[in-house]
Parts: structure tokens; sequence; C-alpha cells
């Protein structure tokens, strides 16, 4: 059996990657959808105390790229370069996007590298040259078999189109290079047998094990009709298959064939996020490069569902002509973050809407999450001058509350931080918030003030403290998701001066009751998601 992931040896990181984009065009909701999935994971790992390597980067080269800049009077390298610094990385920045590393496909750390590589396997004797003849469509960047193909009507009658973007495709005939992957049909059935959870949801795997079940053709991993892209070393007519070029990122960013230590430490990914548009291209071409490689494989490849527009996928094509920048001036980054991993089941498909987007996050974030960091910090104000008081007169219902939020953390560190549940993580989440207004609600602190006997002030200080505690708690639990909100909530319960750092503090610890010590100064700081204006025309 081949080695996974979780057989690194002598490594540390937990490597997490998204596909590298297309730079064609700029970033939209789709792309934005699976980076900030992995930003999320990557953070809830940071946050108990892994050591994290979280890459994600950008795709330069072949036929869609050469003809999008042609089309825009640049060359292929201008434009990448130019769509890169204006438009994805800020994108990424501005979504709070913590990853390690951006890798574009046209460094030399990476062209360099790939020579190696494809060298290497030339010199095995797993790369030969063919000819081929077959449908491609350039949108995939990938030959098509004729059974998949779909017939056009309107426009397109008459003609074969490509199933995902719905366009013809060209016939191409080539003299190629071909990797031998037909003969690794048997051992990736074998590793897939081995490890059940290495394709991820099990629709996928059915998916892909059907799929290899049929028999694997060889796979062509040059061509010789255009220019963009890395030369074949040993035939530089040719260049390389932007896919091999593609996949081979996850490698070249951590070092292969220049910094063995830093290889050794990262490689392979853990987590292998991708959209499930490219699922064959990650659990049957790449593991098998790494196979003829003797590489080690990775440890999962998880597709995400589409988000879809007018029933299909959201794509360059049929945009909502929302951009991810519309919603966060409206919504905010945080709540951006929040939506989509919370509204959608990840793995399945699933649609945007305004409407949906604007009742969640007034029921849910606002009224259930933020209201309740505010009314308990007004409390604490107002009763007890702003500092924490210690609760004394715990009972039935205070260790509910606890029980609660034990409960609350294990589950979310199981969803998120291993099943890639993100929304079942962030259900467990708030639920508990939920529960903590339900106790509000029935202890009625503010009747409670009234009494001012020392039992009817040990019982106020003590409702106030369970209700800070957990708000303690939520705010740890929901920094991977909402790391700004996160913090101002840290902030106003005084923890960022009575215990340190939030990112410091272990999400596997949040349950731990009486973490936030008594005397800590509370604050009324800003409101945590503010009533939304207006939607814009
Ligand atoms: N460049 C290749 C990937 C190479 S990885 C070695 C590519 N790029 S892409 O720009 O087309 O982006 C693909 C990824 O973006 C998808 O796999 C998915 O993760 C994300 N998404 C793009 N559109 C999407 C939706 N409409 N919905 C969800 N995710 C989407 O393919």
């Amino acid at each position: 059996m081949a080695a996974t992931g979780s057989e690194k040896q002598g490594a540390t990181a937990y490597y997490v990657s998204t596909p590298i984009y297309y730079v064609n065009d700029a970033p939209h909701l789709g792309h934005a959808y699976t980076t900030v999935a992995g930003d999320v994971l990557t953070r809830w790992h940071r946050q108990r105390g892994e050591k994290v390597w979280y890459l994600t980067g950008t795709d330069e080269h072949g036929q869609k790229i050469m003809r999008t800049a042609e089309a825009n009077d640049v060359t292929p390298q201008a434009w990448c370069d130019k769509l890169v610094e204006e438009a994805w990385k800020p994108l990424w920045e501005h979504l709070n996007i913590a990853n390690d590393d951006f890798i574009r496909t046209t460094e030399k750390r990476h062209t360099d590298r790939v020579q190696e590589f494809v060298q290497d396997l030339y010199d095995k004797g797993e790369i030969y040259k063919g000819g081929y003849e077959g449908p491609y469509c350039v949108g995939c960047e990938e030959y098509k078999l004729p059974g998949d193909l779909i017939d056009g009507e309107g426009e397109f009658a008459g003609q074969k189109l490509c199933p995902i973007h719905k366009k013809p495709v060209e016939l191409l005939k080539e003299e190629n290079y071909f990797f031998k992957l037909s003969e690794y049909g048997p051992k990736l059935l074998e590793f897939y047998a081995a490890n059940p959870d290495f394709i991820q949801p099990e629709s996928a795997r059915n998916e892909v094990v059907n799929f290899v079940e049929q028999g694997l053709q060889d796979l062509s991993i040059s061509r010789s009709t255009f220019d963009w892209g890395v030369p074949v070393p040993w035939d530089p007519k040719h260049v390389i298959y932007v896919w091999v070029d593609a996949l081979l990122n996850y490698a070249t960013a951590v070092g292969y064939g220049a910094n063995q230590e830093k290889f050794d430490g990262t490689f392979p990914a853990d987590v292998h996020l991708i959209g499930k548009d490219i699922l064959r291209f990650h659990s049957v071409i790449w593991p098998a490069m790494l196979m003829a490689q003797g590489l080690p494989l990775p440890g999962k490849v998880v597709a995400n569902g589409w988000l879809m527009v007018g029933g299909e996928k959201m794509s360059k094509s049929n945009l909502t002509g929302i951009k991810p920048q519309d919603l966060t001036s409206h919504f905010g980054v945080d709540a951006y973050r929040w939506y989509f991993l919370r509204a959608i089941s990840y793995g399945s498909d699933g649609s945007f809407s305004w409407e949906d987007f604007s009742a969640r996050y007034t029921s849910e974030l606002a009224n259930d999450y933020g209201n309740l960091a505010s009314r308990v910090a007004a409390m604490v104000g107002k009763y007890f001058g702003g500092s924490l008081p210690e609760a004394t007169a715990a009972g039935d219902a205070e260790r509910a509350v606890q029980e609660g939020l034990a409960k609350a953390v294990a589950t979310a560190d199981a969803k998120i931080g291993e099943e890639l549940d993100f929304q079942g993580g962030i259900l467990a989440i708030f639920d508990f918030v939920k529960r903590v207004n339900g106790y509000i609600t029935e202890q009625e602190p503010w009747k409670v003030a009234k009494d001012t006997t020392p039992e009817g002030q040990a019982r106020l200080a003590t409702i106030l403290y369970t209700a800070a505690e957990s708000l303690r708690g939520v705010a740890v639990l929901l920094n991977a998701v909402m790391p700004e909100t996160s913090q101002k909530l840290w902030e106003s319960l005084g923890a960022e001066e009575s215990l340190g750092a939030l990112a410091d503090q272990k999400v596997q610890d949040a349950g731990a009751w009486g973490t936030l010590p008594a005397g800590a100064t509370v604050t009324k700081g800003a409101v945590l998601f503010p009533r939304l204006e207006e939607k814009p025309a």
C-alpha cells in the first residue's frame, strides 16, 4: 500500500491546498467559496496548535489563457501579471485568507521543477510518443470522450458540446507525448479500496471508482500547436500539457527538487480541496503521476459542490453579476465567509440568493449572536461597573450551559476539523448561542438585579458570569470562520488582557469552564453585526 498523508515521514505540517485558479478573468463567488473553506479549515487546525501549510495560487499556462491575452492584445505573461496583482491577490487579502504561499505556474521555481519531473518520467520509460485525434474542450483544457459530449441546440445545433461549458468542442489531431496512465488503473483501485476516505464525498468516490473500473486510456501530456506553456525538455517544440504542469504545483510549491527538508516536512497534502469539476484530475491523474515517480500520495481529495446560477454551475459566462466585493461591502467580510459555509452543505450544490443571505444575517448573526454579545456586555457594565463578577451560586441551569459548551466544542472540532462538514460545525456553535439566549430569557437577570440581598446579587453575578464565559468559548470557536468579529468580542470581554491573543486559544480547550477570570474588564465594544442597509439597486 502506498503511503498516505497521515503517514508522512517526520513531518509536522497539516498541508491543505486549493485548486490553482485560471487567471483568464477575475475571481468570482465560486472561486472564493473553495478558498474560504480552505482558510477556515487551516485556521481551525492552526488554532489546535498544529503546524499548518495553506497553499493557493494561479494556473497561468494553456490555450485558454493564451487566447484571452490575445483577445486583449497583450502577452500572456502581461495578462497574468496584471490579473494576479490587481484581482486575485487583493481579493484573498480582502477576504482575510491566511495562505502561507501563493504559487504561480509561470514562476521559475515551478517551471524548472516541472521539467525535471517530466524528464524523470521520460527517462523511466513512463512517457512515449504517439498520435491522438479527438474532441478537445479549451474551457476544461481536456480531451473529451465522444460519449461525454452533449448535442448542441440553437446557435450550436448540429455540433457536439462540452457538458460543463456548453460550448462546441474542437477536433484536435496531434502528435503528442503520452503518459502510460492506463497501467495505473489496478493500482489506483487498490489504493482507493485501502483508503476509503481518500475521495470525498461518497458520491465523488463512487464516480471515480466506476470511471477507473471501466479502464483508463493513456494521457496526452504535451501539445505542439501553441507555445504558451513549459517546454518539454527533450523536445522543446512541445509544451507540457497544462494539467500536468498545474497539478505539480502541489509539489513544487513545497520544495520538490529544491528544498528536501521543506518537502519532507510538508508533502504530500493532507487535503486537496477542489470543485467537483476537477475531480478526475486530482483523484486519478495526480495520484498516478505520483505513483510513477514513487512519491507518497495525498491524504484526501475533497470535492465541493457548485454554486449555481439559473440551474447551471456559476462560471465566467453566467455570473450573477454579483462580485464577492459587492457582498462584502453590504454584509461585511466575516458574514460573507460565514454565509456560504453555513447555508450550503459542503459537497452539495447550492444557489446563492441575496434574500436568503439577508434573512440569515439578521436572524442568526445580528439577532442571535450579536445581540447576545451586546446585552451581556451592557449588563456587566450596568450591574457590576464593567468588572466581570465571580460565579458563586451555580446550579443545574449553569451546569447545563457548561455541558452545552463542551458539546459544541467536541462537535465543531470533529465536524470542521476532521469531517470538513463546515455547516454541521457552524450549526453546533450557533445551537449553543441559541441555548445561551434561552438561558438568559429563563433566568431574567434584569429581574434578579432588583433583589438586593446577597443571595440575589450572587445569582445575578453567576448568571452574567455564565453568559460571558459562554461567549468566551464562542469567540474561540468562531475565530476560524469570522476572525474580525471574534476579535472584537474577545476584546469586549476583556479576554485579550486577561488571557492573551485569541489566536493562541486552543479550540479543543474552548470548553474548559472557568477560563475567563473574574475581574476581567468587560466593555461594550462595537456592534458585531450592524443592521443592514437597504439592498443596493
Ligand atoms: N486551473 C484549474 C485547476 C488546477 S488545480 C491543479 C481550474 N481552475 S478554475 O479557475 O476553473 O477553478 C476551478 C475551481 O474553482 C473549482 O474546482 C472550484 O474549486 C472553484 N469553482 C469555480 N467555479 C465554481 C462554482 N460555480 N462553484 C463552486 N466552486 C467553483 O479548474
